[in-house]
């Protein structure tokens, strides 16, 4: 049973790093013609409230988008774009999730591919991404998900990994995840969030990877 949830650490200092990341990598793919598509192997819900339960409860978010947001980042231009995009009132409610900020980029011709294994935000996930024909979301994990994609059509695509790291062999798993989808798909962009734990838990570290 999952018991982690995003939506109470959303707009944290965390998501803002990854986010800002993340847009960087999506216009970096938009910029060219050929279709891409995006893979989001810990998809989450997608959009969060910050107003409202979870994300009030500790508001995190007041130490991450809530310093940034009424100041002017001329260099985060599309990053806040986004955000003043899921806040149309001028006040700062809503934060999206990785999926939402990659909606921004999709063309016609793009697709995404989100896995999301708690069935809450699985639920939530698929509300707030509707009505796009170019988005599966599917109630399902994201390790196996991912790989069965690969390679991927269009042959040009960014793979987004940020487990919750709530059982420890997660961070073998990752790595694992990331060997297996490079031999598949070795032109792929990955981007994976790997938090730096303590050296004696001998995790072995990623750098001969093709990681981001
Ligand atoms: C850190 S959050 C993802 C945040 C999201 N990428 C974002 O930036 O908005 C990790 C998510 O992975 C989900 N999850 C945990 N294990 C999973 C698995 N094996 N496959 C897919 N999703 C999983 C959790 O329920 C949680 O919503």
């Amino acid at each position: 049973m999952l018991s982690y949830r995003h939506s109470f650490h959303a707009g944290n200092f965390t998501d803002v790093l990854k986010h800002i990341v993340l847009v960087e990598i999506l216009e970096h793919l938009a910029a060219k013609e050929k279709a891409f598509e995006y893979i989001d192997s810990h998809a989450g819900a997608g959009l969060f409230d910050l107003t409202h339960g979870h994300a009030e409860k500790l508001e995190e978010f007041r130490g991450g988008i809530g310093r940034l947001w009424d100041r002017d980042w001329p260099e985060l231009r599309r990053y806040f774009e986004i955000i003043r995009a899921c806040n149309p009132s001028g006040s700062l409610n809503y934060y999206p999730g990785s999926p939402l900020i990659a909606m921004h980029f999709l063309r016609p011709r793009d697709r995404a591919w989100l896995f999301e294994l708690h069935p809450k935000d699985s639920r939530r996930l698929e509300k707030n991404t509707q009505g796009s024909h170019r988005i599966r979301v599917a109630c399902q994990d994201g390790h196996q998900g991912l790989l069965a994609l690969l390679p991927p059509a269009s042959r040009r695509g960014l793979i987004l990994i940020d487990p919750s790291y709530e059982i420890k062999s997660e961070y073998e798993q990752v790595l694992e995840t990331v060997k297996k989808a490079c031999r598949k798909f070795s032109t792929g962009i990955y981007a994976i969030w790997y938090p730096v734990i303590e050296r004696e838990k001998k995790v072995r570290t990623p750098t001969s990877l093709n990681l981001i």
